[in-house]
C-alpha cells in the first residue's frame, strides 16, 4: 500500500459512527470556537525567553464530557496557525484519539515513560505538517504513578525542545488521580464541561481537587453547547473506569 492511500485510510476513519467529527471535518461554527480557544490559551500563556513551549492539560470532572475531542481539535487548530504541536494521549486506560485516528497505540507514552523508547521518536506519529500525536502506548499497571513520575517531567522537557505547543488528553478527575498527578508538570489545565452532563457538585469537587493539587486552572470549555438539536446521551458515571479496574487490569 502506498503512503498516500494509507493516509487516506486514516482520514476516512475519522468519520466513525457516533463520533463528533475531528480536525478537518468540523463545522464552521466548531472551527471558529476552537480558534477562539486557541487564542485564549495563547493569551493566557505568553512565551518568554526561557520557555518556548506551552503545555496544557485537558481534563473534566466526569467521563465522556469531550476531553479527547477537545484536545485533538485544539491541537489541530493550533497546528493550523503554523505552530508545531504534539497531542499527547495521556489517557492510558481508555485511549480514544489513537482509536479514532486509526493509529497503533504502541509504541507510545507508556513505553517512553518505562524507558523502552528512547527520546520518544518512535512513539510520535505525524498527522500533518505541524501536527503530531503520541499515542498512549500499552496499558501499564500503574498509569497514575507513571504520569506523576520524574520520567514524565523529563519527557515533557525533551518534547518542549521540539514542539511549541503540547496538548495533553487526560482522564476525568472524578474517576482517577492521573490528571492531578500531571497538573504540576503543565503550564495550565483546561476543564471541559459538557452540557447536561457535569453536575454542579462534580464540577465543584473537581475544581477543589485541582486547587489542592496546586494546579493552574486556565478556564473551562463548555462542550456540546448549542449546535444541532441532538440530545446528549445519559450520563454514565464512572462505570467505564470501574469496569476497567475490575476486569482489564486484573
Ligand atoms: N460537542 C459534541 N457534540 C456531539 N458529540 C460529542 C461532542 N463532544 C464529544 N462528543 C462525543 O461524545 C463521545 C465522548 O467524547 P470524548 O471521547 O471526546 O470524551 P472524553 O471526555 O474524552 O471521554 P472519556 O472520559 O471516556 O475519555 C464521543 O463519541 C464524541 O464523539
Ligand atoms: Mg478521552
Amino acid at each position: 500500500m502506498s503512503d498516500k492511500s494509507k493516509k487516506q485510510k486514516e482520514y476516512t476513519a475519522l468519520e466513525i459512527e457516533d463520533a463528533f467529527p475531528m480536525g478537518q471535518h468540523l463545522s464552521f461554527a466548531a472551527t471558529e470556537a476552537y480558534k477562539r480557544l486557541r487564542s485564549s490559551l495563547i493569551f493566557c500563556l505568553p512565551k518568554n525567553e526561557n520557555k518556548n513551549c506551552r503545555i496544557v492539560g485537558i481534563t473534566s470532572s466526569n467521563v465522556g464530557e469531550g476531553k479527547s475531542t477537545t484536545a485533538f481539535n485544539l491541537a489541530y487548530s493550533i497546528a493550523e496557525s503554523d505552530q508545531r504541536v504534539l497531542c499527547l494521549e495521556a489517557d492510558m486506560r481508555l485511549p480514544q484519539i489513537s482509536k479514532r485516528l486509526n493509529l497503533e497505540t504502541s509504541p507510545g507514552l507508556s513505553e517512553c515513560l518505562a524507558g523502552e523508547v528512547l527520546e520518544g521518536n518512535d512513539a510520535i506519529r505525524k498527522i500533518n505538517n505541524n501536527l503530531y500525536v503520541m499515542p498512549s502506548g500499552r496499558v501499564p499497571p500503574n498509569p497514575s504513578e507513571l504520569l506523576g513520575s520524574s520520567a514524565m517531567s523529563r519527557l515533557l522537557e525533551l518534547l518542549s525542545q521540539v514542539f511549541s505547543f503540547i496538548v495533553i488528553d487526560l482522564p476525568p478527575i472524578g474517576a482517577v488521580v492521573d490528571a492531578l498527578n500531571v497538573a504540576k508538570q503543565v503550564d495550565g489545565m483546561v476543564m471541559v464541561v459538557r452540557r447536561e452532563w457535569a453536575t454542579r457538585r462534580s464540577l465543584a469537587s473537581a475544581v477543589r481537587e485541582l486547587k489542592l493539587a496546586d494546579a493552574r486552572l486556565l478556564g473551562f470549555v463548555f462542550n456540546d453547547a448549542t449546535e444541532g438539536s441532538k440530545k446528549p446521551k445519559k450520563y454514565k458515571g464512572y462505570k467505564k473506569y470501574s469496569k476497567y479496574y475490575y476486569t482489564k487490569q486484573d
